[in-house]
Order: C-alpha cells, then sequence, then structure tokens
C-alpha cells in the first residue's frame, strides 16, 4: 500500500497511469513516451511466439502483488529488452533495477537479503541458456512464474510459448529506441486475443484467460491515457468493448470464433475512433512532457 501513497501525488489532480508505482522519480517522460526498439529473431506467423508475446504482457500469468500492481514480464523487460527506468519501492535501488526475490513478489520464496539486479536486455543471454535442447530457459521460467511471483502453475504449452517469444526477442542494430503509440496497445490486444483462440482451440482454457485478461488489461492502458473531458465518449466505448470480453476470460471453454467476431468488430469500429483521438490523449509525446511538467511544481 506505500507504493500508491508514494504516487498518490500524482492521481490528486491529474490522471493516474499504473506505469506511475514502477517508474523511477524524473524518469516519467521518458518512460512513458519511448522504449526500446525489438525486432523479432521469429518467422512471421510463428503462432507459439505470438502466445508468448501475449502472456508475456499479461499481468495475470504472474501472481499476488505482482498481478494486483498491473506487473507483467514487460514491465522489467520493455518489448522485451530492458527497462532502464523501473524502480519500485522494496524492490529496487537504482533506477534499471529489481530483485524478483523480494518479499514484494513472494511470502514464500522470500530470502531475507535485498539484492537488487541491473534487469538484463533478453536479446542476450546472460546466465540462461536459449539453447532449447538443454530445456535451461524453460525451467527458469516456470520457477520464475511459480517461486519468485507466486503465479499459478502455468501449463507445459504456456512454458514452451514463452521460451519461444524470448528466444526470438532480437535488437534491432543501430535503432536503439522507437516511440510508444496507440499502435502498441492496438496490437497487444490483436496478439492476446489470437493467442487466447489458440489456446481456447487446443484445450487450454486455463492460458487462454490469462491472454483474454491480458488484451482487457491493454485496453485499460488505452484508456488511462484517454484522459480529459473530451475523451470522455471513447473512454466509454472502451469500458464496453472490455466488458465485452469479460465472458471469455471466465470460460471454461472459449469459443475461438467469438472472440475473432469481437477483433474483427474492435478493429473495424473502435479502433479508427481511438486512433483520431490519439494526439488529444497522452500518447502525444508534448501533452505527456507538459503533464509530467505540471505534476512537478
Ligand atoms: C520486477 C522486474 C522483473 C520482472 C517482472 C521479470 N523480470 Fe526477468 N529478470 C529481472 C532481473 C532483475 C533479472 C536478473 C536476475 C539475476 O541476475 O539474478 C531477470 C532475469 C531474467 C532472465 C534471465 C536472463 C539471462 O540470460 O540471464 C529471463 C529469461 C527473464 N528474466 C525473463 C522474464 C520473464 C519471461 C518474465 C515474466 C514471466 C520476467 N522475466 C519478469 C527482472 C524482472
Amino acid at each position: 500500500m506505500a507504493l500508491i501513497l508514494a504516487n498518490s501525488v500524482w492521481s490528486a489532480d491529474g490522471p493516474a497511469l499504473s506505469a506511475l508505482i514502477w517508474i523511477a522519480p524524473g524518469h516519467e517522460a521518458a518512460a512513458l513516451t519511448r522504449q526500446p526498439a525489438m525486432c523479432s529473431r521469429a518467422a512471421e506467423g510463428d503462432n507459439q511466439v505470438l502466445i508468448g508475446e501475449a502472456l508475456f504482457n499479461a499481468p495475470m500469468l504472474l501472481g499476488g502483488q505482482a498481478a494486483r500492481a498491473d506487473v507483467s514480464c514487460a514491465s522489467c523487460h520493455s518489448n522485451g529488452r530492458r527497462n532502464a527506468h523501473f524502480h519500485l519501492d522494496g524492490v529496487s535501488d537504482a533506477p534499471g533495477t529489481a530483485d524478483v526475490s523480494s518479499s514484494f513478489f513472494s511470502l514464500a520464496q522470500a530470502n531475507d537479503r535485498f539484492d537488487p539486479k541491473p534487469i538484463p536486455d533478453l536479446a542476450y543471454p546472460v546466465k540462461v541458456s536459449r539453447d532449447p535442447a538443454s530445456g535451461a530457459l524453460e525451467r527458469f521460467l516456470r520457477g520464475l512464474i511459480v517461486e519468485e511471483f507466486s503465479g499459478r502453475e502455468p501449463s507445459p504449452a504456456a512454458i514452451g510459448a514463452l521460451a519461444a517469444y524470448v528466444r526470438a526477442i532480437g535488437d534491432c542494430g543501430a535503432i536503439k529506441e522507437q516511440p510508444r503509440r496507440l499502435a502498441d496497445q492496438a496490437a497487444l490486444v490483436r496478439v492476446s486475443v489470437l493467442a487466447a483462440e489458440h489456446l481456447a482451440a487446443a484445450g487450454d482454457a486455463g492460458t487462454a484467460a490469462i491472454a483474454v485478461a491480458g488484451a482487457r488489461h491493454q485496453l485499460g492502458l488505452i484508456d488511462e491515457r484517454f484522459v480529459g473531458a473530451g475523451l470522455k465518449r471513447e473512454r466509454a466505448r472502451l469500458l464496453a468493448a472490455s466488458r465485452a470480453l469479460q465472458p471469455a476470460a471466465q470460460s471454461r471453454a472459449p469459443d475461438p470464433a467469438e472472440l475473432q467476431r469481437w477483433l474483427t468488430g474492435f478493429e473495424r469500429d473502435l479502433l479508427p475512433v481511438l486512433a483520431r483521438g490519439e494526439a488529444r490523449s497522452l500518447y502525444s509525446e508534448a501533452r505527456v512532457t507538459a503533464w509530467v511538467g505540471r505534476q512537478g511544481q
């Protein structure tokens, strides 16, 4: 709860962006408008990598406090790379560090030492081999989710997909950064719903539910940035779109065709409306910078 209080100054008279909870003070504008560039090593249309990307961005894959604080793998490993702006009280010391064995994430596994480590860039193996034959990455990811982050036991398919995504993370040579745009959330809504369709078709309803919750999480991230009286209509429609996904998130056997109908409707009817509002939202770099400046006064 101290986390929320520490950030209350931000939400008193302005929008509360959930990401502010884990952004180092002074890094807000940079963290909200830019992200490390990522160029996938995967072939187009690789469904394993697609499912892995959906899970990587879904807080529900992690359990307990992480999920409640809307933290996903991508909060620390932005775009699969390294979030140099990450700072969470009790978990980090310098920006870009985290103690993943912290009691914040898992009471069961917490060690007594506070030893934050630099968040690694996943485009380059450090301690964990990416060799598929060894299975080291799969074992590491399972331990991370269940032991460090108190998540539910992931299905073997979920671990396989997550590992495929991690292996596909690549850098982009000279291009180090890219902007954060509405298109990022729109792409992740699409990836999450398509992942849920594949998982549902394969009978993995538990992992499909995580992906559907991930799609709703992305809709929430759009909603947070669509602040101000002029964007009320867009927010109301986002809420309705998110509610329409709720049954699929709770179903024991979500219908892939229904998920696809939702996605088609979202991209045809709502996304163009959102795109027209983007320049007036907190996706606009100028607006974010002005807004961050006002908070500091
Ligand atoms: C709170 C921030 C945080 C979150 C959330 C997080 N990680 Fe990490 N991750 C780290 C840190 C810090 C390390 C380095 C730990 C160390 O050096 O002992 C790490 C290490 C790793 C490594 C090993 C890299 C290597 O080659 O040594 C992989 C792979 C990885 N994380 C993937 C993930 C995935 C997948 C998720 C989501 C299930 C995730 N991480 C969630 C902070 C985080």
